[in-house]
């Protein structure tokens, strides 16, 4: 096994550079107790490089996150730049670019985190979400016709290729399998209405299920998935859906796990490149306060760990974030922790050595 890696770090707009300090401190600590070696590469790209230079995720710069073994992203987005600007020229482009077609999110509820979910808890809430990163409606197929006039047409289409669905629909089933909780496989989506775009997932996830006899299958459509998602979540093992059904149900899955202070997620490509992040955003209103939680962009580290093959050291930092859930934190909001940004930091990495 290689023990060394490069990781690009992107701590990018808002209070993306407070939580990847901590995270960047959890994974020094990781890697001294289990001994392998990471060489960090800093990468300026965000809100405030846009607006002084113009450029939002240079090629040059493209080309050496392509050369890394992760990125490890903060977050993307400027009050003072347009929204579609940033989300687009940077994080979508990389997601695209590198071909990250898997965008993968937990939605896992730590023993001693308040759920709004009356009645359940950790036992009822632990599914993960496949969401499919490169394609449909975040495509930008689409257009104005007479822009700006009475007779304006906007136009969004959702693009879905055989291989696109396919290949996302299978790493689900894989992930499933590799799980081995209820090797239940859901697929989410809207074949009622978009009879077009989901009749080629409903088919290709009906096919591929034959390769996958161990693995129970299950449809639901995405507004559906919603109430059940609030109403029985524990009838989730593994969701798969498209790239925008999945934007939505993944906040809804944050919020049912605690919130965004926790919820992380990974872009991947399983052969190449992968980039994770805490899925909340830059958060304007918290920036530089030392207040934000830290722990979605620690969990963020260590999927990356889990995904560059480092498991126990992943396994000692979800071990470290379950302590400081269980007895420390008052809550997982912003100023209301009980501690600081830069404390939560603290005390994660020092569980990581002393386990
Ligand atoms: C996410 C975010 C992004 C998305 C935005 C910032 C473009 O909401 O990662 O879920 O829509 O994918
Ligand atoms: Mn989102």
């Amino acid at each position: 096994m290689k023990r060394s890696y490069k990781i690009a770090v992107i701590p990018g707009d808002g209070t993306g550079p407070e939580v990847i300090k901590e995270g960047v401190k959890v994974l020094h600590a990781v890697s001294e107790v289990e001994g392998f070696k990471t060489e960090l590469v800093d990468y300026d790209l965000g809100g405030e490089r846009y607006l002084k230079t113009g450029e939002t995720l240079p090629d040059g710069v493209l080309e050496e996150l392509r050369q890394m073994d992760a990125i490890y992203l903060g977050a993307i987005g400027h009050p003072g730049v347009k929204p579609g600007i940033l989300e687009k020229g940077i994080l979508l482009r990389i997601r695209f670019e590198l071909d990250l077609y898997i965008n993968l999110r937990p939605v896992k509820l730590y023993p001693g985190v308040e759920t709004p979910i009356k009645g359940k808890g950790p036992a009822e809430i632990d599914f993960v979400i496949v969401r499919e990163n490169t394609e449909g409606l975040y495509a930008g197929a689409g257009g104005f016709l007479k822009k700006g006039t009475p007779d304006e047409v906007a136009t969004q289409e959702s693009i879905n290729t055989r291989k696109g669905v396919e290949r996302c629909i299978r790493y689900a089933f894989e992930f499933c399998r590799q799980r081995a909780k209820a090797k239940k496989l859901t697929l989410c989506g809207k074949t009622n209405v978009l009879t077009y775009a989901f009749d080629l997932w409903e088919r290709a996830f009906r096919e591929l299920s034959e390769e996958y006899p161990d693995i129970t299958t299950d449809y639901a459509h995405v507004d559906a998935i919603c109430m059940w998602m609030v109403k029985n979540p524990e009838w989730f093992d593994v969701i798969v859906t498209d790239n925008l059904f999945g934007d939505i149900i993944t906040d809804l899955g944050a919020m049912i796990q605690g919130g965004m202070g926790i919820a992380a997620g990974g872009n991947i490509n399983p052969q190449r490149t992968s980039m994770f992040e805490p899925i909340g955003g830059s958060a304007p209103k918290y920036t530089g306060k030392n207040v934000i939680n830290p722990l979605a962009a620690i969990c963020a580290c260590q999927m990356m760990l889990s995904h560059l093959g480092e498991k126990k050291a992943a396994q000692r930092i979800e071990e470290a974030v379950m302590q400081v859930l269980k007895g420390r934190l008052k809550s997982l909001s912003a100023g209301e922790m009980g501690y600081t940004t830069t404390e939560v930091g603290d005390l994660i990495a020092d569980y990581c050595v002393k386990a």
